[in-house]
C-alpha cells in the first residue's frame, strides 16, 4: 500500500493500473473533486499537488504519492472559509455548483497572483461554467459583494445567497454521483457505429467472460414497450417511438447493448468486447431530402404513426389574407436561415444510481428536471406500479432542458431489478454527451416580411422544416414553440406558417432553453432588420411601431384564443433601455486597422410564460414546532436558483425570513407532485403553488390564534416569530404547542397549474468589431433587458440572464457540433466548443420596473427567454458591420470569411 496525503489527512490505498487522481480521490470518498469531461477541458476535478493547480483527470494517480493533495473539502481552515470562498460566497460566484470546486482550486491556488486576475482571460483558460456567464466570478475576484441581508418579511426582491452556499463552496454538496454505495455495480453501454443498422445478432459470450461483468442486456432482454424519452405533462405530445433496447439503430451513438459489472473497467471491457453483427440499412440526414417519396424510412408505420412517411408532424394556419398581405406591401423580404444544432454541455453529466431499499421498493437516485414524470415513465416501462418507484435528485449540475428527459435511469433500474436489487450506477461520459443525448433541433426557416413604406407590416409568412433527429421526443412541441411567441410578438392582420418535423438519421433533438421558440426568433428578428433596412427605418422603431400591445390578441397564425395574456408589459421599456445604452457607449473602441469593420445591431424576443400544455405543480407547508416552516416543493433545481425563490415566496407571505423555511424539493416520496422544472415553469407553476400554499398557511395561523386568544382576526397580525392578536403576543412555539393540544396540525397543502400565462419580454443589443481577413468577432459592447416582471431574487435575476446570453454567444459565434454521415467529429469539449472565459463578453444587464398580475408576487419567468434574441443581434451586427446577411449559425471566423472574402 502507498500512503496518500490529502488534505492534511493520510490514506494507505493503491490506485489501480492507470488510474488517474480524480478516480483515485473520488474511490477515496473525496466527492468535492468533480467530473466534466476527464480529458482536460473543463477543469471541474482541478485539485493542488503542493499547492499548485493541475487538472486531477490529467494526473496519472501515482504521481499524488508523498505530495500534499488538497481539494476542494480542504480549502477552509478550522472552519474558516478560505478568503476566496468567501468572495465566491458573497459575489454568488456559481449557479449549478458543479464548476465551483474547480474554480476554487483555480482561483486560490498561490499561483494565482495579481498578474493572473489583471489577465482572467488567460488565468482561467482552463476551467468551464456552464451556467453563470463568469460575470459573477469575476465579481468575486475584483472583491464585489451581490448579496443583501435576510430580512423577516422583505424576503421577497432581496438578493439573498444561494441556501446551498457554504455547501457547494466547501465541497460537501452532494450532486448525483457523489456518494459511496456497497456493492455498487456500474453500467456501460455499447453504442452504434452506424447512422442506420437493422442488428443482426449480438455475440455475448466474450463479454460475459470478462472478469467482474455480471449480465449483458441486447433489445431482447428488456421489456419491448414504446415510450417518449421526453418529460411532459401530457405524454401524448410526444411520439412514443422509442425502445429502452431495440434492435434497429436509427443514429450513430444510440444505445445497442448494456454490460453491467463490479467496475467501471469491466463494464467498459465488456462493452468492447461484444461482437455485434449489423445489417447496413440507407440513412437520410437531411430533413428535406428525408421528405422526398422513396427516402429511407425512419420508423415502421405499424409502430410510430407519422403524418406522411418521415414528415411526424405538420403545423399550418393563417389569419387574414397573407397573398393580399404582400400585394399590399411597399418592401418584402424573403430570405432562408437556419440554425445550428448544439448540446446543453450540462457540467454535470447524465447518470443515475438505481437500488431496491430496505423498505423493498426501487429508489433512484438521478440528475433530472422531472423526478415525477421519469417515475411515471420507469413504472410503465418496468410494468410496476408508480408507488414502488421512488424518485429523487441530489444537488444536479446543470439542466437547460437536457435532463427534461429519461435517458439514464431505465437502464439501471432495469437492471438492479434483474440483479437482486443491487445497486447500478450510469454516470455518462463527456463524449456521450455529445453523441448519445440530445441536442437543440436544428431548424431552417424561410420567412417572407411585407411592409408599408411607414414601416407597418402587412404579411408575413413562415415556412419551418426542423430535424427532430431519429426520435421524436420534443419534436412537435418545439416547432409548436417555434410557431407561436416569436411570430405572435408582431402585430400583422395577414400571418402564415408552416412547420415540420421530419425524423432523419441524426442525434435527436430536444428540449434546450429558448425550446424552438429561439430558432424562429433568430430568422423573424433578421428578416425584421433586413426589411427596415429597406424601408430606412432605424431597427428600433420598426420593433416599436409593430411589436405587439396591450388589448392585442396573442395571436401566432392561428386563430383559436389561447390562454396567454400580458399581466405585464414591458418591451417598450426594454427598447428603451437597449438603445439608451447603446447610444450612450461603453468607451470600448474596435481594435486599429481598417481590416477592423464595426457594427451595432438588436432584437427582441416575446416568450409566453410556460408550454401550451398543461403543467402543474403542488406545495406542503408544515408551521414547525419551534416557530420556523417546512417546505415540500416537487420542483428541481439545477442552478436555476428556483428553490431560493420559492423559500423567498414563502418567507415573504408569512412574515418570516427566507433562511426560517427549510425546504426539501424534486423528490417522489417527500414532495408534492411537480411536472418538472422547464419552459420556464419554475417560478410561474411552482412559484404560484407556494405562493397560494403558504397565503393558506398564513390564514391557518391567524384564523387558529383568533380562536385561541379570542381575538378578532382583524386585529390579528403575523410577525416573524410569533402572531400579534390585540395586546396579546403569542410566540409561533406557542401557537404550535397550542395546536397540538387540539390536534390542529398547521400542515396545507395546494396544487397551482400553468394557465393562463403571462408574457415576458427580453431585448439584446451588441456592437462588434468583425475582421474582414479572420472572421474573427469581438463585442464590443453587450447590452440586455428583460422584463422578467419583479425580481424575486434580483442577483439571481441577474445572473440567469448572464448565464443565458452567454450561452447566446456560444451558439452565435463558437458552438459547432459537426456531423460527417450522422457521425460526430468533434465530441470533446476542446474541439466541439462551449464559451470559455475569454470568449464571453461582458453584458449589461437591466430589468423593466413591471410588476405581473399573474405570476406569483409579480414575478414572471426569467432563465429562459433571454437567450433567443442574442443570436439574431449578433447576426444583425454583423450586417450593420459588413453589409453582408450572414443567414446561418454558427458565425465561426472560417464562415465569416469564406462569405467576407466574397463580399470584397
Ligand atoms: S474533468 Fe478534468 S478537466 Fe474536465
Ligand atoms: S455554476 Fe458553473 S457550471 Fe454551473
Amino acid at each position: 500500500m502507498s500512503n496518500y496525503e490529502v488534505n492534511g489527512r493520510l490514506y494507505s490505498a493503491e490506485p489501480k493500473a492507470g488510474q488517474c487522481l480524480r478516480t483515485f480521490l473520488r474511490d477515496l470518498e473525496v466527492f468535492g473533486v468533480k467530473k466534466g469531461c476527464d480529458a482536460g477541458d473543463c477543469g471541474a476535478c482541478t485539485v493542488w499537488l503542493d499547492g499548485k493547480p493541475f487538472h486531477s483527470c490529467l494526473v496519472p494517480a501515482f504521481r499524488g504519492e508523498g505530495r500534499k493533495i488538497t481539494t476542494i473539502e480542504g480549502l477552509a481552515k478550522n472552519g474558516v472559509m478560505h478568503p476566496i470562498q468567501k468572495a465566491f460566497h458573497d459575489a454568488q460566484a456559481f449557479q449549478c455548483g458543479y464548476c465551483a470546486a474547480g474554480m476554487l482550486m483555480t482561483t486560490a491556488s498561490a499561483a494565482f497572483d495579481e498578474a493572473h486576475k489583471a489577465d482572467l482571460p488567460h488565468a482561467l483558460k482552463g476551467n468551464i461554467c456552464r451556467c453563470t456567464g463568469y460575470r459573477s466570478i469575476v465579481d468575486a475576484l475584483h472583491g464585489k459583494s451581490n448579496i443583501e441581508e435576510d430580512v423577516a418579511g422583505k424576503a421577497c426582491g432581496a438578493s439573498l445567497p444561494n441556501p446551498f452556499t457554504d455547501a457547494i463552496l466547501t465541497g460537501k454538496a452532494r450532486y448525483t454521483m457523489d456518494i459511496a454505495i456497497e456493492g455498487l455495480l456500474h453500467l456501460k453501454v455499447l453504442r452504434s457505429p452506424h447512422a442506420h443498422a437493422r442488428i443482426k445478432s449480438i455475440d455475448k459470450t466474450k463479454a460475459l467472460a470478462i472478469p467482474g461483468v455480471v449480465a449483458v442486456y441486447i433489445w431482447e432482454d428488456v421489456p419491448r414497450r414504446l415510450y417518449s424519452t421526453a418529460l411532459h405533462e401530457d405524454h401524448l405530445v410526444d411520439p412514443d417511438d422509442t425502445y429502452i433496447l431495440d434492435n434497429v439503430a436509427r443514429f450513430v451513438g444510440q444505445r445497442i447493448a448494456a454490460v453491467v459489472a463490479e467496475s467501471e473497467a469491466a463494464a467498459e471491457a465488456g462493452v468492447r468486447a461484444l461482437q455485434v453483427e449489423y445489417e447496413i440499412l440507407p440513412a437520410v440526414f437531411d430533413p428535406v431530402a428525408a421528405m422526398e417519396p422513396g427516402a429511407p424510412l425512419l420508423h415502421d408505420k405499424n409502430d410510430v404513426v407519422t403524418q406522411n412517411g418521415n414528415i411526424f408532424c405538420t403545423l399550418q394556419g393563417e389569419i387574414g389574407d397573407v397573398t393580399q398581405g404582400f400585394k399590399e406591401a411597399d418592401a418584402v423580404h424573403e430570405m432562408t436561415y437556419s440554425t445550428s444544432r448544439v448540446q446543453h454541455v450540462h457540467l454535470e453529466t447524465h447518470g443515475s444510481i438505481a437500488y431496491k431499499g430496505e423498505d423493498g421498493r426501487w429508489h433512484v437516485r438521478t440528475s433530472s428536471q422531472g423526478p415525477f414524470p421519469v417515475r411515471t415513465k420507469l413504472a410503465y416501462l418496468m410494468g410496476v406500479p408508480a408507488r414502488e418507484i421512488h424518485v429523487f435528485t441530489e444537488r444536479v449540475g446543470g439542466g437547460f432542458g437536457g435532463k427534461q428527459e429519461m435517458v439514464s435511469e431505465d437502464l439501471p433500474l432495469f437492471a438492479s431489478m434483474k440483479l437482486d436489487g443491487r445497486p447500478v450506477k450510469w454516470e455518462w461520459t463527456r463524449e456521450e454527451e455529445f453523441i448519445g443525448a440530445t441536442t437543440r433541433h436544428q431548424m431552417t426557416t424561410k420567412v417572407k416580411i411585407g411592409a408599408k413604406k411607414d414601416g407597418t407590416l402587412t404579411a408575413l409568412d413562415v415556412h419551418c422544416v426542423s430535424n427532430t433527429g431519429a426520435y421524436g421526443n420534443h419534436a412537435s412541441e418545439t416547432l409548436a414553440a417555434a410557431m407561436a411567441s416569436p411570430i405572435a410578438a408582431y402585430r400583422c392582420a395577414n400571418k402564415k406558417g408552416v412547420g415540420h418535423v421530419v425524423y432523419t438519421n441524426m442525434i435527436p433533438g430536444g428540449g434546450f432553453r429558448g425550446y424552438g421558440a429561439s430558432q424562429t426568433t433568430y430568422a423573424i428578428e433578421c428578416a425584421m432588420d433586413e426589411l427596415a433596412r429597406l424601408l430606412g427605418i432605424d431597427p428600433f422603431e420598426m420593433r416599436r411601431k409593430n411589436v405587439v400591445k396591450p388589448g392585442d390578441n396573442v395571436e401566432s397564425i392561428w386563430k383559436e384564443p389561447g390562454d396567454a395574456s400580458f399581466g405585464s408589459y414591458g418591451i417598450n421599456e426594454c427598447l428603451d433601455i437597449v438603445e439608451r445604452e447603446l447610444k450612450k457607449g461603453n468607451g470600448v473602441a474596435k481594435p486599429d486597422g481598417e481590416d477592423w469593420a464595426e457594427g451595432t445591431g438588436m432584437a427582441l424576443a416575446m416568450l409566453e410564460c410556460g408550454p401550451p400544455t398543461e403543467h402543474r405543480s403542488g406545495a406542503e407547508m408544515k408551521l414547525l414546532p419551534d416557530g420556523t416552516y417546512h417546505l415540500a416543493c416537487g420542483t428541481s433545481e439545477f442552478g436555476n436558483g428556483t428553490s431560493n425563490a420559492i423559500k423567498q415566496i414563502a418567507a415573504s407571505i408569512v412574515g418570516a425570513r427566507a433562511r426560517d423555511v427549510a425546504l426539501v424539493n424534486a423528490d417522489t416520496d417527500r414532495t408534492p407532485y411537480d411536472t418538472g422544472t422547464f419552459a420556464s415553469t419554475g417560478m410561474v407553476v411552482a412559484g404560484k403553488a407556494v405562493h397560494i400554499t403558504a397565503q393558506v398557511m398564513r390564514d391557518d395561523i391567524l384564523d387558529f390564534a383568533c380562536r385561541h386568544t379570542g381575538v378578532v382576526i382583524d386585529q390579528c397580525r403575523l410577525e416573524s416569530d410569533a402572531v400579534v392578536c390585540g395586546n396579546k403576543r403569542i410566540t409561533l412555539t406557542e401557537l404550535h404547542a397550542a395546536g397540538a393540544k387540539v390536534n390542529h396540525r398547521f400542515t396545507v397543502t395546494r396544487r397551482a397549474y400553468l394557465s393562463p400565462r403571462t408574457i415576458a419580454f427580453n431585448v439584446q443589443g451588441v456592437r462588434l468589431a468583425v475582421h474582414r481577413v479572420t472572421g474573427e468577432v469581438r463585442v464590443l459592447h453587450s447590452v440586455h433587458a428583460a422584463d422578467i416582471g419583479r425580481p424575486i431574487n434580483p442577483m439571481q435575476c441577474h445572473g440567469q440572464i448572464d448565464g443565458a446570453v452567454a450561452m447566446g454567444y456560444g451558439w452565435a459565434l463558437i458552438e459547432n457540433m459537426v456531423h460527417d454521415e450522422g457521425h460526430m467529429v468533434n465530441p470533446q469539449l476542446r474541439n466541439c466548443r462551449v464559451p470559455v472565459f475569454a470568449d464571453t463578453p461582458h453584458t449589461d444587464v437591466f430589468f423593466a420596473s413591471t410588476i405581473d398580475s399573474i405570476g406569483p408576487l409579480g414575478a414572471k419567468s426569467q432563465g429562459e427567454c433571454a437567450i433567443n434574441p442574442v443570436a439574431p443581434a449578433v447576426a444583425n451586427a454583423l450586417a450593420n458591420a459588413t453589409g453582408v446577411r450572414f443567414a446561418h449559425l454558427p458565425f465561426t471566423p472560417d464562415r465569416l470569411f469564406s462569405k467576407l472574402g466574397k463580399s470584397k
